[in-house]
């Protein structure tokens, strides 16, 4: 299938409260944002130096925070790795770095990939298997995939790469969920010619506004990315903020096993609402519902914002309620049919 990608600026992605409140109102309660996958828990902010807000950013810190992002990721070649302003500034980037040929995009997934390729001359199609999309010159891999936390083993990635870098393909494979399933990663590949990796900071650390990504990939091509990026292309708090949080394994395997647990409790009260998830990661549960339409519209009555897709009208995709009253507040909206 060729993807029909407008190339102008999609603003549909989730977290559009004000844009919510015209259609709802103000909800006396306040509003429950689930329409997101970002961590509600996110890392505490620490105290900044001066400098970080007062000087360019600094080369030595933006190493120290690609050495400490290099560990957190299992990334062991430091001249794979190069930091952006948000995984999307690298979505965007990538693609304008190949000559346009053929891409193919695992859908249904993120829009932004369909629409940052084309918008840089190439011919986007989207595949639904891996064998499909092998065909292409570049292939694009959310994994695990938003928003249905669809699964690729990291051998087939790896194979697929291989593959691809014999006729001198690429193969992208968007990790910006993968912090909760780091068995499925292949950051630890990064380095390796036709295989680059993307990584957001923001949703893992709750840290979206942040604007911190980074991409791993052969040095050749990470010194592209460098060059394109430009100077400073990484605020000083990002740096200071990004090296703290990736160096702190305790608050990551702690903040892991929560995240699950929450995601399961999410689960558990979808299910007796007979709203069984269809998929999701540990950010986010996807369900699948002819009432989808209808359940939206109810939970936005009720102050409870979660993300529908214009493509797939039967799918919702919630994030994880931030405490106990948002739980019960939205198992409250979904039992109630008035
Ligand atoms: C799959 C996926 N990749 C990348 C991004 C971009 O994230 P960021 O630029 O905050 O790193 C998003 C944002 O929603 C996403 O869903």
């Amino acid at each position: 299938m060729i993807a029909n990608q407008p190339a102008a600026l999609v603003k549909d992605h989730g977290g559009a409260l004000a844009r919510a409140e015209v259609r709802f109102g103000r909800p006396a309660a306040g509003w429950i944002d689930l329409s997101t996958g970002i961590n509600p828990w996110p890392y505490s902010i620490p105290a900044l130096s001066p400098a970080a807000w007062t000087r360019l950013p600094d080369y030595d810190a933006l190493d120290a925070l690609l050495d400490a992002a290099a560990g957190a990721y299992g990334v062991t070649d430091r001249a794979a790795i190069v930091a952006a302003p948000g995984s999307q500034a690298l979505i965007q980037t990538v693609p304008r770095l190949r000559r346009p040929g053929t891409v193919a995009i695992l859908g249904f997934t993120y829009a932004e990939h369909a629409r940052c390729w084309a918008m840089a001359g190439h011919e986007v199609m989207v595949a639904a298997d891996l064998d499909e999309a092998a065909r292409a010159d570049c292939v694009v891999v959310t994994n695990p995939n938003n928003p249905d936390g669809r699964q690729i083993a990291p051998a087939l990635l790896l194979d697929l790469a291989d593959r691809l870098v014999q006729r001198r393909g690429l193969l992208v494979v968007d990790e910006a969920f993968a912090d909760v399933t780091p068995a499925i990663s292949v950051a630890a590949a990064a380095g390796r010619e036709g295989l680059c990796v993307l990584r957001s900071f923001g949703k893992f650390y709750g840290l979206a506004g942040l604007r911190l990504g980074f991409a791993l990939g052969p040095s050749s091509l990470v010194q592209r990315i460098e060059a394109e990026l430009g100077p400073w292309a990484v605020a000083g708090p990002a740096l200071e903020i990004g090296r703290k949080a990736l160096l702190d394994r305790n608050w990551a395997a702690a903040m892991r096993a929560r995240l699950a647990t929450a995601a399961a409790a999410l689960d558990r009260m979808l299910t007796d609402r007979s709203l069984e998830p269809a998929g999701g990661t540990d950010l986010f549960r996807l369900v699948r519902s002819d009432q989808a339409p209808a359940l939206y519209d109810r939970l936005g009555r009720r102050g409870i914002l979660v993300r529908a897709f214009t493509e797939k009208a039967n799918w919702l995709r919630f994030g994880l309620p931030p405490d106990g009253a948002a739980i019960d507040r939205l198992s409250l909206a979904l039992a109630n049919t008035e």
